[in-house]
Formats: structure tokens, sequence, C-alpha cells
């Protein structure tokens, strides 16, 4: 891949953090969107000789967004690929979700990635070639039943997936979803994979074990290399087969 300026939103730990790492290893210029520190992720990408600019910035206030991106754009002269990946997965069941929780969910989950991918579209643009990469999650096939709100916001981020692809398209610019399973991220394991949760999700799986962040990297890779240009609208499901899509 030649050298792609990107961002990745929720950079700081997780599947963010792997990402941010993984692009930087293929020469991109990074910068990460994060309301925590970032400093792991950014010694991580420079002792392997990497670039990586620390933003902090909370991706559901506009115009800290309209700054950050700006930000990125003069620090490294452009800007060419959007990794959507800041998100909250809460378990709550349905009957105990209030209207906050729902609100707090669909506005990290929903808004962020509008609100980056919109400040961000016109460097793509400018640049005729991008790469939109919306984090969601294999619960838009499972349904899982205390993951309602959580599946609506991924649900909905499949859907702007497709449109955006439709509306940028003839812009060079692809827009794609990678749908991870239950992975071994510190916020799963303290959540969703806490009390069993990884027993119940690796049964479902056609691979028997858990997954992990590096088994995303090489779909986040495909999706944005140079020759993936035809790729678009897509939502790539990588969960050791619990949903066969
Ligand atoms: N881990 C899993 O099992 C799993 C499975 C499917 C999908 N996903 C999705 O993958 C993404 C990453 O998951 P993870 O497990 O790495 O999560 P994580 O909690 O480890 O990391 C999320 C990052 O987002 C940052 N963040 C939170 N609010 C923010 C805000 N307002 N502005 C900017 N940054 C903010 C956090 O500080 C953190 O660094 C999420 O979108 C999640 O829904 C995760």
């Amino acid at each position: 891949m030649s050298p792609r300026v990107a961002v990745i939103t929720g950079a700081a730990r997780g599947l963010g953090q792997e990402f941010a790492v993984a692009l930087a290893g293929r020469g991109c210029p990074v910068a990460g969107f994060d309301i925590a520190d970032q400093s792991v992720t950014q010694k991580r990408i420079e002792d392997a000789g990497g670039s990586f600019l620390p933003v902090p910035v909370d991706v559901t206030d506009e115009t800290s967004v309209r700054a950050a991106v700006t930000t990125v754009a003069d620090y490294f002269g452009g800007l060419h690929i959007v990794v959507n990946n800041a998100g909250i997965f809460p378990p709550i069941l349905f009957e105990d979700t209030t209207l906050d929780d729902w609100h707090r969910i669909l506005r990290l989950n929903l808004d962020g990635p509008f609100l980056v991918t919109r400040a961000a579209l016109p460097h793509l643009r400018a640049a005729s070639w991008g790469r939109v990469v919306n984090i969601v999650s294999a619960v838009v096939f499972l349904g899982p039943p205390d993951l309602v709100a959580y599946t609506t916001s991924k649900a909905g981020l499949v859907g702007f997936t497709r449109a955006l692809a439709t509306a940028v398209g003839a812009d060079g610019i692809t827009v794609n979803a990678i749908a991870p399973g239950l992975t071994a991220t510190e916020t799963a394991i303290a959540t969703t994979g806490a009390d069993g949760g990884f027993d119940r999700v690796r049964a479902l799986q056609a691979v028997p074990r858990t997954e992990r962040p590096e088994d995303l990297i090489s779909t986040l890779l495909y999706v944005c290399d140079e020759g993936s240009g035809f790729l678009t609208g897509q939502t790539i499901n990588v969960d050791g087969g619990s949903a066969r899509h």
C-alpha cells in the first residue's frame, strides 16, 4: 500500500490501537482520535519507526471533530483513510434500557462516524481517493438479546455504509464495514465476555477459539488496499463463522 494518511477513532486501546499499529506498519502516517491517553499506541508505532499523531477529541462533538480533522490534514498534508472504530457495547437488558442509555449508545456509535466522515470527506475528495471503514459487529447478524440498543446502532452503521458508498463512489472513495465477533479486548473481557460470554460465543463459531484483535487486521488491510477500489458498500463478517453471512 502506498503511504496514505489514516485517521483511526478510538485508537488508545483495543481494536483501534491494533488498527493504528497495522496501518502505520504499512507506511501510513496515522492520527488517532480519542478521549483517552494514546501514549501506548504512540510508543508502539514510533518504536517501530512509524508516524503517529495523537489528537485528543470527543468524536461526538461536531466543532472539535472539524478542528481535529483540519489538524491532521495540515500536519500530514492530506487525509485518505478513515476508520470509524470508537464505540461502546454495554450489555443491558431491553426492559432495563433507559432513553439515556439508548441516546448514549447511538450518539457514539452513529453520530461519531457521521461527524468524522463528514468532516474528512472534502480531504478524501481532494485526493480523488479514499477509504472509509466502519467497524460494526457480528451482532447485526446474530441479534443478541442484551444488546438491542447496540445492535440497532451497528445496523444503522451498516445502512450508513451502504448509502454513503453510493454517494461517494464516483469520487474514488470506497465505504465498507467490518463486523468483528466477540473479540478479546480489555473492554470485552470486562463486559460482554465476562461470566462465560466468550464460551457461549465460541460455541457458535466454526473456528473454536476466542477471536483476537489480530484476527481483524488482514481484512482492514484488504479493504484499505490500493487494489480494493471496486469493493464498496459491503459488510465483511470476521467472526470465526458464528454468523454464516
Ligand atoms: N471487542 C469486541 O468484542 C467487539 C466486537 C464487535 C465489534 N466491536 C466494535 O469495535 C470497536 C472497538 O471495540 P474495542 O473492544 O476495541 O473497544 P475499547 O473500549 O477497547 O476501545 C474503544 C476506544 O474508543 C474510545 N472512545 C470512547 N468514547 C469516545 C469518544 N467519545 N470519542 C473518541 N474516542 C472515544 C475509548 O477511549 C477507547 O480507546 C467498537 O466500535 C466496538 O463496538 C468490538
